[in-house]
């Protein structure tokens, strides 16, 4: 199915938008139209940005990625490297892996954990984060970030994109959808600065902070964090 739902594909994008629309045509029914909003709050400028921040080769991890729709861009456009997606639910890896079957992506693989406890073992060239932290406990949130630290290689680096905790109406539209989609989850925000002062704390420096103004209503930042060379 062509989806003509995202901008025309004529101009210089035109291969990541064609990309971004095989994705979602790789997904059906609720989940495609999860989907196609999602690709909408990330869109192609934030995920241009995060994709030119990351490494071209080696181990990338998606943490929490979900249904994989940005593992499989990740994946699709660095195809040197290797994309893990983590995720907790099981559910969602099985979609994420028809997708990739579907597409034809065989640089990407889903693996279920629980980022609460789960901790990385091998060396990593870069890792992300996509909405995900403030679904993890703040300790064994802080424990993780210590640990990608650890394992991540010198000038390897981290990208967290979350919500900051102002302006406050922002926070509690982001809250109302969160509670939506994970109804037994429990949220735990944070303010760009104590993201700021964890990431130091765990070593990365420095520490990029990009608000992500939008025309939606949501209070994105993004977090480029370094791991020394
Ligand atoms: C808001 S969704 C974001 C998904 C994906 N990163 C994206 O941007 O589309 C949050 C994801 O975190 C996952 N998650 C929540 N708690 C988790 C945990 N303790 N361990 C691993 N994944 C978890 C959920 O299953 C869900 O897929």
């Amino acid at each position: 199915m062509k989806l003509t739902l995202l901008e025309n594909s004529s101009d210089a994008n035109g291969p990541k938008r064609d990309l971004i629309a095989r994705i979602i045509g790789a997904y059906s029914g609720v989940i495609q139209l999860y989907s196609i909003v999602r690709f909408r709050i990330i869109h192609l400028r934030f995920l241009e940005e995060m994709e030119q921040y990351l490494p071209e080769d080696g181990v990338i991890l998606d943490l929490g990625c979900g249904f994989g729709l940005f593992a499989l861009y990740m994946a699709a456009r660095k195809p040197r490297a290797r994309v893990i997606g983590l995720d907790i639910n099981s559910r969602r890896l099985n979609i994420a892996r028809a997708a990739a079957q579907k597409l034809q992506i065989t640089n990407v693989e889903f693996r279920q954990h629980d980022l609460n406890q789960w901790r990385p073992d091998t060396a990593i060239a870069g890792a992300y984060a996509l909405d995900v932290f403030h679904h993890i406990a703040v300790e064994s949130g802080n424990r993780l970030l210590n640990d990608l630290f650890a394992r991540l290689k010198s000038g390897g680096r981290f990208l967290l994109k979350d919500i900051d905790t102002r302006p406050r109406v922002m926070l509690w539209f982001t809250y109302w959808l969160d509670v939506l989609m994970s109804p037994r989850d429990q949220f735990h925000y944070r303010s760009a600065a104590a993201w700021q002062t964890q990431l130091r704390a765990s070593g990365f420096a420095p520490i990029y902070l990009h608000y992500l103004w939008d025309v939606l209503p949501y209070p994105h930042i993004l977090l480029i964090c370094d791991k020394p060379a």
